[in-house]
């Protein structure tokens, strides 16, 4: 469409679905180079459609939970392409369940994944962004990260360890000329949230969606613009943000419209 990120190489984890798939494709429209990285193989479709776009691409196969794995990945793609410009941290999962009702192997699950795995992509991309003296990382949070929801301990904490990490990496890569911002998004349609369309699950995914003040759920190409942004150069006095993509959820709610 344009070159706001020509020549720039961008790492995205969980790039085989949802947000990060989109944020691929839409880097990759862009002109940015991409590494894709997530546990699980693509879809042809999806990864086949980032290759068509982009200049050049790689995909791994790898677990953000697995230290070695990630490190070998980072480094991978930075002798491939030379640099590292931008990092998105998509690879995440859902998770239900009280405090009450939370085994621990559930909590470890969900904790690990979305915040533990955040970190170490961080820690080893900001380690060349640092030397290179630029880069934005980009991490995805929720408005789960911002307020709490029923049944959501786990997920509710990764996501707002997600945000505490993103302003403390802030604090401490902002003068090596590294950008460091989340996204919040609301409901999002992807795999992650079609599970949510079961005849019992159905009536809170409704709920829920009458809940965004624009009185319908986001794509993950509307969250991939926002994430093109923070990517992009136009963003570059935003830093240590938490930047909502949510049709208005956490502006307020309506005592007379929607559920
Ligand atoms: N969809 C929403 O409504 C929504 C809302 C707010 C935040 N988010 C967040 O956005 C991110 C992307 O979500 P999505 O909706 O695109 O989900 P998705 O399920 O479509 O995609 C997530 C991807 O992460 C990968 N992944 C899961 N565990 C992994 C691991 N251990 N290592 C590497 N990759 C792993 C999956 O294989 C999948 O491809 C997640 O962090 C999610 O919490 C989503």
């Amino acid at each position: 469409m344009s070159d706001r990120l020509k020549d720039r190489v961008a790492l995205v984890t969980g790039a085989a679905s949802g947000i990060g798939n989109a944020c691929a494709l839409r880097f990759a429209q862009e002109g940015a180079r991409i590494a894709g990285v997530d546990v699980a193989e693509p879809s042809g479709d999806a990864w086949a459609a980032v290759e068509k776009a982009a200049p050049a691409t790689s995909f791994a196969t790898a677990d953000v939970r697995d230290e070695a794995a990630i490190e070998a990945v980072v480094r991978a793609a930075h002798e491939r392409f030379g640099r590292l410009d931008v990092l998105v941290n998509a690879a995440g999962v859902s998770g239900i369940g009280a405090a009450a009702d939370l085994d621990v192997a559930e909590w470890d699950r969900v904790v690990d994944i979305n915040l533990k795995g955040t970190f170490l992509v961080s820690k080893h991309a900001v380690r060349i962004m640092r030397t290179q003296g630029s880069g934005s990382i980009i991490n995805l949070a929720s408005v789960e990260g911002l307020e709490g929801a029923d049944a959501s301990a786990a997920y509710n904490v990764s996501k707002g360890g997600v945000v505490q990490l993103t302003r403390s990496m802030a604090v401490d890569y902002g003068r090596a000329g590294v950008r460091v911002n989340c996204l919040c998004p609301g409901l999002i349609e992807t795999p992650m949230t079609a599970m949510l369309n079961t005849p019992e699950l159905k009536p809170i995914r409704d709920r829920f969606e009458a809940m965004h003040l624009l009185g319908r759920g986001g794509q993950p190409e509307e969250v991939a613009h926002a994430a093109l942004f923070l990517a992009s150069d136009e963003s570059s006095f935003v830093h240590g943000h938490a930047l909502a993509v949510d049709g208005g959820f956490t502006a307020g709610r309506s005592l007379t419209q929607g559920a």
